[in-house]
């Protein structure tokens, strides 16, 4: 038996509840609990706040702790409430001329669209590009092909770069369709177009080794792989990159802005050169102290042994499927899985099933005490570091014995 290298008995999970659904809300480990009611007590008696220790320290600490697991800087770290807000500080930021381009994968979660379609009235547009033959999105995505091996995301997206193209955005890892996408390929080919790399990192972060060479931001909430409450996350910004966006005109978004001494309503400051220039203002530090917690769990564990043991456990799934009506799903999902193009998300394609079939299956699952989710034509398993293998035989049994599957 393989140990996973998260002890699931840092969580509050039970045999009544196989909860395989980080991709929507992952679970919080009982630590960041004893943190936020450790901080919610010091809320109820003011006077035992520190100003070094709670209202500077703590993101201070986050800052640092969420850089290491990005293998980036601390100053190159903002926080924001969401991956949409991160987005959203970069979109309206960025110096854009009318005429100017985004460029997006087909299907992106809306997160990662709304920010951009908010710049039409700026002259700026949002095109999409399909990512494989027969993929579709919006209304039609029920009726998309999944992903096949051989497939070369990437090259249709850098071959779909124009001239006005200033931002490629996309997802690391696909909501729906579980697909993981080559940063590196893409940030190479964009560096090489003076091209800017956008990342949406939300559903590979926490499970994924990064490299962030050639990306010039990358956004994530903390709810999902991070195991945090929602309503904290972080946006990476590249130095240079930042420069060249508007600050977010917080009260702390300026130099020496905490230096009591000096009268707040001096206005004669220079913006903040790091990632608190970026920030909307001062943090929660109530979600903070949670995230906190999970950051330094991820980090104490290493994103390559959660990577590795999140394989491992979808390989063994998709093997026990073999003489399954899943079967055919299982083997195309392994062909992704060896060519390394998943991120944790096993999304099995509904096969002409539909809406309800899946929502049958899903039902079936939760009484089994099972939760997976269902988006876009895909229904979604997806494991973490505090899975075991018999919580991937569970779910085998569950899609193997279940009615109402595709084939
Ligand atoms: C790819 C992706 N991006 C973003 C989000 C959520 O965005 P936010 O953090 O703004 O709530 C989700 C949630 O499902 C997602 O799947």
């Amino acid at each position: 038996m393989n140990t996973p290298p998260l002890n699931p008995a840092l969580f509050h999970l039970d045999e009544a509840h196989l909860w395989v659904m980080h991709c929507a809300e992952g679970p919080v480990p009982r630590a960041g609990m004893r943190a936020v009611r450790a901080f919610m007590l010091k809320e109820l008696r003011p006077w035992e706040m520190s100003w070094e220790g709670d209202f500077q320290g703590l993101p201070t600490a986050l800052r640092a702790e969420a850089a290491t697991l990005l293998g980036g800087r601390a100053e190159d770290i903002s926080l924001t409430p969401t991956t949409s807000s991160g987005l959203v500080t970069v979109a309206q930021g960025f110096p854009w001329e009318p005429g100017d381009e985004v460029l997006a994968p087909l299907g992106e979660f809306p997160a990662n669209a709304w920010p951009w379609l908010a710049l039409r009235a700026r002259g700026v547009t949002f095109r999409e590009v399909p990512l494989w033959e027969g993929h579709r999105a919006g209304a039609g995505a029920w009726l998309s092909e999944p992903p096949r091996v051989p497939c070369d995301p990437e090259a249709r997206l850098i071959e779909a770069l124009g001239p006005r193209t200033r931002i490629l955005t996309l997802s690391w890892v696909r909501f729906q369709d579980g697909l993981r996408l080559d940063l590196q390929r893409l940030g190479r080919a964009c560096r090489e177009r003076g091209v800017h790399l956008v990342v949406d990192g939300i559903q590979g972060i926490g499970t994924l080794p990064l490299d962030l060479e050639g990306l010039s931001a990358f956004a994530t909430g903390g709810y999902k792989g991070l195991l945090a409450p929602e309503g904290l996350g972080f946006l990476w910004t590249e130095a240079a990159f930042r420069q060249s966006l508007a600050p977010s005109g917080s009260w702390l978004s300026v130099e020496e802005a905490t230096e009591f001494s000096r009268p707040s309503t001096d206005l004669d400051r220079d913006w903040l050169p790091d990632g608190r220039a970026l920030e909307p203002g001062g943090p929660n530090l109530l979600l903070a102290s949670a995230l906190l917690e999970s950051l330094r769990l991820l980090n104490g564990t290493g994103m390559p042994a959660i990577a590795d043991h999140v394989t491992r456990l979808q390989a063994r799934l998709l093997a026990a499927l073999e003489g399954s009506t899943w079967r055919q799903e299982a083997r195309r999902l392994e062909r992704l899985l060896e060519a390394g193009r998943l991120g944790p998300i096993l999304a099995f394609h509904h096969g002409g099933g539909g809406p309800d079939a899946l929502d049958r299956l899903l039902k079936v699952g939760y009484r089994q005490g099972v939760f997976a989710s269902v988006r876009e034509g895909y229904l979604r398993v997806a494991f973490h570091g505090f899975h075991t293998e018999a919580d991937a035989d569970r779910v085998a049994k569950w899609l193997d014995t279940s009615t109402g599957t595709a084939s």
